[in-house]
């Protein structure tokens, strides 16, 4: 299935089906140079499969995990294209999750003023949210995504087969965003959620129907000036708890799922409750309150001007409202 994704500065086709990565060959111009990114726990044959379709790959693998979401990184993949002699009619290609994509995706946004970018996400949370949209970022002084551009790939592949050797906590974190998306956008797909049984097709239908929303939100609001922001349902809350665990015992689609509940109706919560425990996301936590609000209201215009959030009354629908810091504090209370 091909979604192509149209806004006011671009346009891009997603390609979504199962052994998708076979056919790289024929749905990228690979005949150039080509930077294939990936990472050590991304299994290898991944981006090998997609050196083999190019004329000339350079292949890159950086360790696992956030910390290569950095200026460092970057630098040495800017340095890389240096050497090998990459010009603007060359390429950059990710093979891997969020990481990985937000990393090279900057990469490819700078180097030149820009060449061509291509998406293979492996992990679900890269394949249903962060590889569509066009945000690329990298971290600096431990603020997350704090320096980047919005620069969309050329193309997205996303090859629902490559999740096969994902861990089923990073499958079940990846979901937590489809959640989202659902309870605030789609009632249909939340009923899949619902559904005792999951068929062999089931998470390529949660895919599809998750990507549809991303699309369709992207669209409508490309740089993040006010729809898009229902994308940020459950993270307000998530990032506070993120941040007071130390952004290292929960992953981020475990603290999206807790951040969702205290936003939620009790007639919203009760159905998203039973979803989070089957799917193995936490819906519950400790940690310092104090700690989680001066996360939040990181700044003084959040203090003096308020916070938007996205609230969930109705499933398939959501609010979005400016708030006081004090609303935030109170919806903490929800967890002791
Ligand atoms: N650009 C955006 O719009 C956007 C949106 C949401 C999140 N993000 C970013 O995405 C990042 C998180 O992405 P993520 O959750 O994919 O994490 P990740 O990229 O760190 O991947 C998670 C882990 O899974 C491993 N892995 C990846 N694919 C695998 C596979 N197929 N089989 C086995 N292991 C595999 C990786 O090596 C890593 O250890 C964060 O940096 C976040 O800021 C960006």
């Amino acid at each position: 299935m091909i979604l192509s994704v149209k806004t006011g500065s671009f346009g891009y086709d997603i390609i979504l089906a199962q052994n998708a990565l076979q056919k790289a060959g024929a749905l990228l111009n690979l005949a150039r140079k080509v930077l294939i990114v990936t990472d050590d726990g991304v299994p290898p044959v991944y981006a090998e499969t997609v050196a083999s379709f190019c004329a000339s790959p350079t292949l890159v693998t950086l360790p696992q995990g956030e910390d290569s979401k950095s200026i460092a990184a970057w630098q040495g993949l800017l340095e890389t294209m240096l050497q090998k002699g990459f010009t603007r009619s060359d390429c950059v290609v990710a093979v891997g999750g969020g990481v990985m994509g937000d990393l090279a995706g900057f990469a490819a946004a700078s180097f030149m003023r820009g060449i061509d970018f291509y998406n293979i996400p492996t992990t679900v949370l890269s394949q249903v949210d962060s590889s569509v949209g066009g945000k690329t970022a990298v971290n600096l002084n431990g603020i997350k995504n704090s320096v980047g551009a919005f620069y969309p790939p050329r193309k997205v592949i996303i090859d629902p087969a490559l999740l096969a050797t994902l861990p089923p906590r990073q499958v079940a974190n990846g979901l937590a965003e489809a959640v989202k998306m659902a309870l605030t956008c789609d009632r249909a797909l939340f009923s899949l959620f619902e559904e005792r049984e999951h068929g062999a097709d089931w998470l390529s239908c949660v895919i599809e129907g998750a990507l549809r929303i991303k699309k369709s939100v992207v669209e409508a609001d490309e740089k993040e000036a006010g729809l898009r922001k229902v994308l940020n349902f459950g993270h307000t809350l998530g990032h506070g708890i993120e941040s007071a665990t130390g952004f290292s015992s929960l992953l981020h689609g475990e603290c999206v799922a807790l951040g969702m509940l205290p936003m939620c109706s009790p007639a919203v919560r009760a159905r998203l409750m039973p979803v989070l425990e089957r799917l193995g996301l936490p819906t519950s936590v400790s940690f310092d309150k104090q700690k989680a609000l001066a996360a939040i209201a990181h700044d003084k215009k959040a203090l003096a001007d308020g916070v938007t959030v996205i609230l969930s009354e109705e499933v398939g629908s959501f609010i979005m409202k400016k708030v006081p810091i004090a609303f935030l504090e109170e919806k903490l209370d929800y967890y002791c």
